[in-house]
């Protein structure tokens, strides 16, 4: 009786492993079916992504080619949704809004804040990124919080949250805000003395900072400015949305966020608030 039950459990543990077997090979074939074979490969569904490549260490230009977090975590998430791995097409800022509208682009990744507004327009994914704007000025000036650019002139991306936040002080109409087609041309007004701050996301200004210690620049911080998700944009009601939320979060689980992210910003991100906000 006992040997009986004994043989039983190898023959249930064989059968097991036999299945277990059986499993891997299949998805295991499936997957080189996807990726291996690059006949099969080619027939991928290829998108086209749209950024406003000035916005280091989010997307930026080395010559032609768009790099940046953005442009590695957005490779990711196609891969893992079964897209072509393209790299974003520099159009800029502005463009880019109107390419999504109108369609002609399938989705724009851009350090885009996700906010009420835009979404009366656009489509969000779920969030991907933290951030906060912050206010960059040179070492020596007497601004110490957002209450004290009032009187000064600040320089702003036009059509950002960093011009909404300078307008929130300032007020919308104010003469004293600078606007300018990229963040680069923001910061170039600030060094060429024609502006007093700029405010834009965190990560960039401070990157900004530190990259270029010559130019004597600091960034502070303002408690009252909120905090900022960014997401992926599509055109509203685009049927990519529920697919890459599905992908994020996919890329989220297996770590490959986190990689990415220390790759680009030297620390650990915190996967499980950016979780929290969907
Ligand atoms: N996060 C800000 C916003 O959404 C600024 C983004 C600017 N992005 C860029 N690639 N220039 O308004």
């Amino acid at each position: 009786m006992k040997k009986l039950s004994k043989l039983g459990l190898v023959l249930v543990l064989g059968l097991m492993m036999l299945l277990t077997a059986c499993g891997t090979s299949e998805t295991g074939s499936t997957d080189s079916g996807n990726s291996g074979d690059s006949g099969a490969s080619d027939e991928k569904k290829k998108l086209r992504i749209v950024t406003d490549a000035a916005y280091a260490p989010f997307e930026s230009l080395e010559g032609d080619k768009v790099v940046g977090f953005d442009v590695d975590f957005i490779g990711a998430v196609l891969e893992e949704a079964g897209y072509e791995v393209v790299a974003p097409e520099h159009v800029g800022w502005d463009p880019l809004f109107i390419e999504i509208e109108s369609e002609e682009a399938d989705l724009a990744i851009s350090a885009i804040t996700i906010n009420s507004d835009r979404q009366q327009t656009y489509d969000f994914s779920v969030p991907y990124f933290l951030s906060t704007n912050k206010i960059l000025i040179p070492k020596d000036s007497d601004i110490k919080s957002g209450a004290d650019l009032k009187g000064k002139k600040v320089a702003v991306q036009n059509g950002t949250t960093g011009q909404a936040t300078a307008e929130a002080i300032l007020g919308t109409n104010s003469t004293d805000i600078k606007k300018f087609e990229n963040n680069n041309l923001a910061i170039q007004e600030l060094l060429a003395g024609g502006a007093d701050a700029v405010i834009a996301d965190n990560t960039v200004i401070e990157e900004y900072a530190k990259n270029n210690p010559d130019q004597n620049l600091v960034v502070i911080a303002d408690d009252s400015f909120e905090q900022e998700f960014y997401g992926v944009m599509f055109p509203k009601g685009s049927e990519l949305k529920a697919e890459f939320d599905e992908a994020i979060n996919k890329v989220f689980d297996s770590g490959k966020y986190e990689e990415i992210y220390e790759e680009w910003f030297g620390v650990a991100p915190d996967v499980e608030n950016l979780k929290a906000q969907q």
